[in-house]
């Protein structure tokens, strides 16, 4: 067993444009915050499957209910990926995924809110998998870890095929009134509840080494700027409110709202006449976990538990 390497030393293989391949690359620190940042990934990804699976159901017809379904599908494999690098960084995936306390998990809370239609659903692929897009897409281009980066070329695309699922059905839908009324209430608390995706802003983030190792390249801020980027000229482009715009002076988007707001989950509701609260108090509601979070991390670890009681009769 070598000791671990120091933190300096791990610096200069990343300096020297070399990338970390394995434990023995690691020292305690990047190890640590590259499996923070993987559980994280790992997480969302298979949360997203019974999340779009609840929404599936609302499918109009027999090709909708395919698509999300293959959608489905591929995050099922996306969490197969990010869980399968875990375990070979010494994690226990089984503990991890079927016997961990449903507010433990790390997936971002949007998801703890149930897409009770297909509209919804279109919206969560426009507007969350977007998100994924972001996010993974900095990772692919900037991470310090090998086995992820090549991992994420064949995430990368499927990601951009969900997006394009929503984008086409809101395209598809949009220019029918009654659609456009129900897709822009989706928008209302889908808009912003992405916008909080992307964590704490810089300025009150805790994590420094995640930059400083490289395990993404973009900052909170900064990948919010991108998601905004496109997101927010698609809703404009197809006549949805949405509270922000581009600002010419400072070149970047700006949400035109209390932000962030406290958000009424059962009525999926934004209360922003209260005005902007603290990211306090938006990490005490992240923390409780949402309406379906117990629902859907049950779903996943259901079958699991079915199947060791049936190893334990056999
Ligand atoms: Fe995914
Ligand atoms: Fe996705």
């Amino acid at each position: 067993m070598h000791a671990p390497l120091t933190d300096t030393a791990v610096l200069e293989r990343i300096r020297a444009h070399k990338l970390v391949e394995s434990v023995e690359h690691m020292s305690p620190t990047y190890l640590e915050g590259i499996k923070r940042i993987l559980t994280v990934s790992a997480d969302t990804e298979l949360i997203s499957a019974p999340a779009y699976l609840h929404a599936a159901r609302f499918a109009p017809n027999i090709n909708s209910f395919g698509s999300a379904i293959a959608i489905v599908q591929d995050e099922l494999g996306h969490a197969h990926i990010a869980y399968r690098l875990l375990r070979d960084l010494g994690v226990d995936t089984e503990e991890l995924i079927y016997r961990r306390d449903p507010v433990k998990w790390k997936y971002p809370y949007a998801f703890d809110v149930p897409l009770d239609s297909f509209y919804e659903l279109v919206v969560a692929n426009a507007f969350y998998d977007r998100a994924g897009y972001c996010l993974l897409g900095d990772i692919y281009t900037s991470t310090t870890f090998g086995p992820w980066k090549r991992a994420l070329t064949k995430v990368d695309k499927e990601e951009t095929f969900h997006l394009r699922h929503g984008e086409q059905w809101l395209r598809k839908l949009a220019p029918d009134p009654a659609e456009h009324e129900r897709l822009q209430n989706a928008i209302n608390w889908m808009f912003l509840l992405t916008v909080e995706w992307f964590g704490l802003p810089d300025d009150l983030k805790k994590h420094g080494e995640q930059l400083g190792f490289g395990f993404k390249g973009k900052s909170n801020d900064e990948l919010r700027q991108t998601w905004m980027s496109t997101a927010v000229p698609l809703c404009q482009e197809l006549n949805f409110n949405v509270p922000a715009h581009y600002d010419e002076s400072t070149k970047k988007w700006v949400v035109d709202c209390a932000f962030p707001a406290a958000f009424d989950e059962k009525n999926k509701l934004w209360l922003l006449e209260d005005g902007a609260i603290t990211w306090d108090a938006v990490m005490t509601r992240w923390k409780q976990r949402g309406p379906s979070n117990a629902e859907f991390v049950a779903q996943v670890q259901r079958g699991n538990r079915g199947l060791a009681r049936l190893l334990e009769v056999a």
